[in-house]
């Protein structure tokens, strides 16, 4: 991949000097969903898929983009000086947007840049190619620049240029599992105060595989942003009966004893499954300590059913592809990742059903739905790296 976007680069800016090139991972999330911007657990793995960049300096205060995925779009301008969102910017807005988030932190980027992007993240998938160019974008920054951050300040950066910059009020959880990656290991993260442990994922002759929905998001970012609002919501109205800092804070049997003061029942509902989830993320990180992968994958189905009836975010496509796996034997846990509302479902899968998995999940949904989904077998590699 480094040949291929070198490459590209010599023939789209001229010459290849002074360049180097850097990769950044995708991400899956196992379980914890909808749980980051509750100040609950999330566990997501970075994956060896991603995005690659090559990038250089330039000696004026123009920013020149391309990038390999949009190759129609040719090369967009921009300049050092004007970092505003601009809808007519595109893609450009994620690398623009880290950029700004940089300055507000007082790093001053001294001079314009050729940035190129090749991503194998397919695209709109959920499996956070936003975040993923973010993380790159810092850590190009970081290596020309020599800003002092950690690969966790890249994290937090990237999500406040995504909340303030670009308008998505997402939580820490893709940007965190993409800046501190670690091969065959998930990250098993409290939002509450960022503290974090790598578990070993070892699935004993089964993979994850990706299947992919190719819904196109639409309204994705808005009701995304509204079922934060709720929970928020939610959570001022149990704050005048018990004294909690986030829905994560609270056991099932707290949430059950003061739900009363939540007065509509659609937020009961989201915040209900903000609490159970978070408990089941806890368990779920247990049962895989305890190797014990059946109890993992029941987890995994007991989440997406919260996901379908309490916070409805899965939609006819999400479930089609859930409800399908769920009848394959040797499926043993399927759920869907991210924030829903089309994007891709996780499933894990024994390693002699996979071909099956693929086949039958495949043809029911393009039964169903009309069009076709895709399935992609992944493993979880390391966080962003120079190459
Ligand atoms: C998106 C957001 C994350 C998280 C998930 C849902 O991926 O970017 O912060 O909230 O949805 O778990």
């Amino acid at each position: 991949m480094k040949e291929i976007v070198l490459k590209k680069f010599q023939e789209v800016f001229g010459d290849t000097e002074g360049v180097k090139v850097f990769f950044a991972p995708g991400r899956v999330n196992l379980i914890g969903e909808h749980t980051d911007y509750n100040a609950g657990h999330v566990f997501p793995c970075a994956l060896t898929i991603g995005t690659y960049g090559a990038a250089r300096v330039r000696n004026d205060r123009k920013l020149c983009f391309y990038s390999m995925n949009f190759e129609n779009l040719g090369v967009i301008e921009s300049s050092i000086d004007s970092l505003k969102p601009e809808k007519e910017a595109g893609w450009t807005n994620y690398p623009k947007g880290v950029m700004w988030a940089f300055g507000e932190r007082g790093f001053v980027i001294p001079s314009g840049m050729d940035i190129l992007l090749n991503g194998n993240i397919p695209n709109g998938s959920g499996l956070s190619s936003s975040a993923s160019v973010e993380v790159l974008t810092g850590s190009i920054l970081r290596e020309f620049f020599g800003f002092e951050v950690s690969n966790q300040d890249l994290a937090l950066i990237g999500q406040y240029s995504e909340n303030k910059f670009n308008g998505v009020n997402c939580g820490i959880m893709d940007q965190f599992a993409i800046a501190m990656g670690k091969k065959d290991h998930a990250i098993f993260l409290d939002t509450a105060d960022l503290s974090y442990t790598y578990a070993p994922v070892k699935l004993r002759g089964a993979k994850l595989v990706i299947a992919c929905s190719n819904k196109k998001r639409g309204l994705g970012d808005s009701k995304y942003n509204e079922r934060r609002s709720e929970c928020e919501t939610a959570l001022a109205e149990l704050q005048k009966v018990i004294d909690i800092a986030g829905l994560g804070d609270l056991t099932e049997e707290q949430f059950e004893a003061n739900k009363s003061a939540i007065k509509d029942p659609v937020r009961v509902k989201r915040a209900r499954h903000a609490v159970y989830e978070n408990q089941r993320t806890i368990q779920a990180v247990a049962a895989l300590q305890a190797d014990d992968i059946v109890r993992f994958g029941q987890l995994m189905n007991a989440s997406h059913v919260s996901l379908r009836d309490d916070y409805e975010v899965t939609g006819v496509e999400l479930d089609t592809l859930v409800e399908e796996a769920w009848k394959i034997e040797g499926v043993i846990g399927s759920r869907m990742t991210g924030a829903g509302f089309g994007g891709c479902t996780v499933s894990l899968v024994k390693d002699e059903a996979i071909d099956s998995f693929i086949e039958k999940v495949g043809e029911a949904y393009l039964a169903k739905i009309g069009y076709r989904a895709d399935f992609y077998v992944v493993e979880i590699g390391d966080g962003p790296c120079t190459l």
